[in-house]
């Protein structure tokens, strides 16, 4: 199983940018610790991080027919970008969004995500530990739909 995992704009700049909201760690270090839990249950991940709108679109686009699902931080495109949530509903593969902090804790701009509707799920506030709840999150799912998938291809070859 092929996950992306896509970051959007300044999240290259966690452990640096409002530790108080956002904590110590740094990408790169949220990243290996998904990667050392992915291998041990078989997934493979693919990290991608971008500071501008249409390159997530395209990274997005890029996922259809070689990924099995997306696990995105749109950051603040969350509150903003119709081209990302076209993009997720476009390609329609299983999708975690989600959000270090409580957006709903938040101001009032951070309360609304417009790219969350193309999402199967959204796990806000849980600190980096968000990433993790969502790489099991979305690997029940893919699992869950691979195994209706071969039961439905088995059950065409049996006639
Ligand atoms: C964020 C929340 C957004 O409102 C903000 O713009 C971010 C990070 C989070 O992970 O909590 O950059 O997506």
């Amino acid at each position: 199983m092929k996950i992306a995992v896509i970051q959007g704009p300044n999240l290259n700049m966690l452990g640096i940018r409002e530790q108080h909201i956002y904590g110590p760690m740094s990408l790169e270090q949220i990243h290996d610790q998904m990667k050392t839990s992915a291998e041990q249950n078989g997934v493979e991940l693919e990290f991608f991080q971008s500071n501008l709108e249409g390159e997530i679109v395209d990274r997005i686009q890029e996922s259809l027919g070689t990924v099995d699902g997306i696990l995105i931080n749109p950051a603040a495109f969350s509150h903003t970008s119709i081209a990302i949530k076209d993009a997720l509903s476009a390609v329609n593969l299983p999708t975690v969004e989600v959000h270090i902090s409580n957006i709903y804790k938040r101001e009032e701009f951070r309360q609304k995500s417009i790219t969350a509707a193309a999402s199967t799920g959204v796990i806000t506030g849980f600190g980096p530990f968000g990433y993790h709840l969502g790489l099991i999150s979305l690997s029940q799912i893919v699992s869950e739909m691979k195994a209706v998938e071969n039961a439905q291809t088995e059950a065409s070859q049996n006639g």
